[in-house]
């Protein structure tokens, strides 16, 4: 009786989003849950946002359905896609909105080459500096992976942008979140910060554990912002590969292309779609599309 009752609401909650989310069937009609990813790294101007929008935005461009989820109180992703900053992300938690009510469209020149219809969509839960105060408004661990629970079904991929300052709603993230992936420059204060964010996926672990969920997986490692050029990148590029191994990631060239498209408010795909750093970013888009098993 209890499993009739749930599947009846779980079918109202999707034509609940239907009308929002558009009714194109995922792509080759796969049934495949929804996956949350979110990146991270508890040093500042590694490269987070950066990649956190580009990936969306390559999967909306394959077909996919995303959502990109802005967790910082800077609202970068935000902005990044051409939207205004908007307490999203603490409406959706803090004040149970609908996530009808808090999801804004990407508008795809922003994104996708000049000419080219994405095949898949492209949404935002938009964050500003309210994002800051909703740890202390919340108290169950689970808000955000109940709320983002609500997407299964409807949406393919969930990728969150996280602030560098560790807060309770990293925890929270933690909770609802299937892989993570790293990116670090190739230098002293970022490892630092990947060292300190490694401990705290570690210290999620046992919750995790106690409830049910399975271990949270490391994706991969992203040496960003590289200078072949540079000794101590070099240097340090062989330490990270020495302690990490396979979870590093080929790295990511410094290139001015991506100050220039962030200057005229576009990504790469969009300003500079045949540029060696929109090449870079498809790599890690296929390594994304790959580890995920879309
Ligand atoms: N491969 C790259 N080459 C050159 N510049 C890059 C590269 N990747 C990112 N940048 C630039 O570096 C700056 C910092 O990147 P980004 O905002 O993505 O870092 P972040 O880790 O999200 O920072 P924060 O911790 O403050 O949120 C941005 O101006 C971005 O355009
Ligand atoms: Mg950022």
């Amino acid at each position: 009786m209890l499993s009739c009752v749930y599947h009846v609401f779980l079918r109202h909650q999707k034509t609940y989003f239907r009308p929002f989310l558009g009714q194109s069937p995922p792509i080759n009609n796969r049934k495949k849950p929804m996956k949350i990813i979110t990146l991270i790294n508890e040093k500042g101007g590694v490269g987070k946002t950066t990649i956190a929008v580009h990936v969306a935005a390559g999967l909306a461009i394959r077909g996919y359905k995303v959502i990109i989820a802005d967790a910082d109180p800077q609202g970068h992703a935000t902005l990044c896609l051409g939207l205004k900053k908007e307490p999203g992300l603490y409406d959706l938690l803090v004040r149970s909105s609908p996530f009808r009510d808090v999801l804004r469209v990407v508008h795809p020149e922003r994104y996708a080459p000049p000419g080219q219809t994405p095949k898949g969509q492209l949404y935002v839960v938009p964050s500003n500096v309210e994002t800051r105060s909703i740890p202390i408004q919340i108290s169950d661990a689970f808000a955000v992976a109940d709320r983002f629970k609500e997407l299964d079904g409807v949406v393919d991929v969930v990728i969150f942008d996280t602030s560098p300052t560790p807060s309770l709603l990293h925890g929270s993230i933690y909770l609802a979140t299937d892989a993570i992936l790293y990116p670090t420059k190739c230098e002293f204060l970022s490892f630092d910060g990947l060292v300190e964010s490694f401990n705290h996926r570690q210290m999620i672990q046992p919750t995790r554990e106690r409830y049910g969920l399975s271990e949270l997986k490391v994706m991969g490692i992203i040496p960003t912002m590289f200078r072949s050029s540079t000794l101590v990148h070099q240097e340090n590029l062989n330490k990270l590969k020495a302690k990490y191994g396979n979870l590093v990631w080929p790295e990511m060239y410094m290139r001015t292309t991506w100050a220039e498209a962030s200057t005229v408010g576009r990504l790469v795909f969009s300003f500079a779609p045949d540029s060696s750093a929109a090449r870079d970013m498809w790599t890690v888009v296929d390594r994304v599309e790959m580890e995920l098993a879309l």
